[in-house]
């Protein structure tokens, strides 16, 4: 399956994985046909990718985190959240604790997951589904420093709710394309303190949980916000939903910005490591983050292109099915080959999506 911007291109292709509406219901189910009418649909829904079968990349792979039933729980229960939050309700937090057992029951499954943990989010679903990928994420990562037990579904629920905030804010700012003027911007950030004080009100809660709402958005040099607080005085949680919110944001496709490609994210992450993040929550990230996706088109230093099949043993060696120049289909006998472990195979660059809808389209001809 390949990642493909929507276009006119994607006709007559099949969906490989589904894509979820507003309501969390299944608005186009994996093995669809995309015609030019549901292409249109998915435009006006925020969609600028989905993933297609493609025979490139018959055979590719890629373990997902989470199952689709539970992306949809997420979805529905981070809504009815922020629709308490809103209207000065009690949280739902039986369903909140029901929904952070199973993902991390859906994380157990894959302990050795290596992937690229990235979700297709639409428009009006942005922040339901960034919340649940934040918090599927923070829990890998809290896995991996060591956290178990009530430590990580204390994690879990935080960083779930890390953006609960946001429903003090108008929809109107929160999906404005446009650059932000000096007083909106202080109102988005306000999220962090509104969606902090919710929970350090609720009764029942550890106080570990408000952590990753309130501190979320701090950095480590002390340029972050609300407070600027700095290094150490910043909390684990706070720490860990700092890198897990900022990839996540980073690789997401807006109506107003493209999303930054897998390892273009790690790079800046590593970049910032020690600066605005903790470093070795970063290095614990990187290790386990895929940073060529599945359907990933590679240029290899000996001079041909390749599409990523599967993880390899680590996150940068992935194997490669090679394609011979100019073809749009593997060659009759495919070669598959690990990238960077010999110089030939050295990644030379990913290919941005927008090349790979060319280098399709014209091999094709
Ligand atoms: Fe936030």
């Amino acid at each position: 399956m390949l990642r493909l911007p929507v276009g006119p291109s994607l006709s007559g292709m099949a969906l490989a994985r589904p894509v979820l509406d507003y309501q969390s219901h299944v608005l186009l189910a994996a093995g669809v046909v995309l015609t030019p009418r549901y292409l249109h649909r998915l435009q006006d829904l925020g969609y600028r990718e989905v993933w297609v079968e493609h025979p490139v990349s018959d055979g590719a792979s890629e373990p997902e985190p989470l199952e689709e039933a539970t992306k949809r729980q997420a979805m529905n229960t981070v809504r009815a959240a922020m629709r308490a939050a809103a209207g000065g309700r009690d949280l739902p937090l039986p369903r909140i604790y029901s929904l952070v057992e199973q993902i991390a029951q859906d994380i157990a499954a894959h302990p050795q997951l290596l992937t690229s943990l990235t979700m297709l989010k639409g428009a009006d679903n942005y922040t339901f589904l960034h919340s649940a990928n934040v918090c599927a994420l923070s829990m890998l990562l809290g896995g991996w420093l060591g956290m178990r037990g009530q430590l990580l579904r204390d994690l879990g629920v935080g960083t779930l709710l890390h953006d609960l905030g946001k429903a003090f804010i108008p929809s109107a700012l929160l999906l404005k394309a446009a650059p932000l003027t000096a007083v909106e911007l202080a109102t988005m950030r306000g999220h962090a303190q509104l969606g902090c004080q919710v929970l350090q009100q609720l009764k029942g809660l550890s106080s570990r949980v408000p952590l990753a709402a309130c501190e979320h958005h701090e950095r480590l040099d002390g340029s972050g916000y609300p407070h600027g607080l700095k290094g150490e005085d910043i909390s684990l949680p706070g720490r860990i939903c700092a890198v897990a919110d900022s990839y996540d944001a980073m690789t997401s496709q807006r109506p107003y910005r493209r999303g930054k490609l897998p390892h273009r994210a790690c790079e800046e992450l590593a970049a910032q490591a020690g600066s605005l993040y903790e470093p070795h929550v970063v290095e614990t990230f990187l290790a386990h983050v895929a940073v060529y996706p599945v359907g990933s088109f590679l240029r290899l230093a000996g001079g041909l292109v390749g599409v990523c099949l599967r993880q390899g043993d680590d996150s940068l060696h992935p194997v490669v099915r090679l394609m011979a120049p100019g073809e749009r289909h593997p060659g009759k006998e495919p070669t598959e080959v690990v990238a960077n472990s010999v110089p030939e195979t050295v990644v030379l660059a990913v290919l941005e999506p927008a090349e790979v809808t060319r280098l399709l389209a014209g091999a094709a001809d």
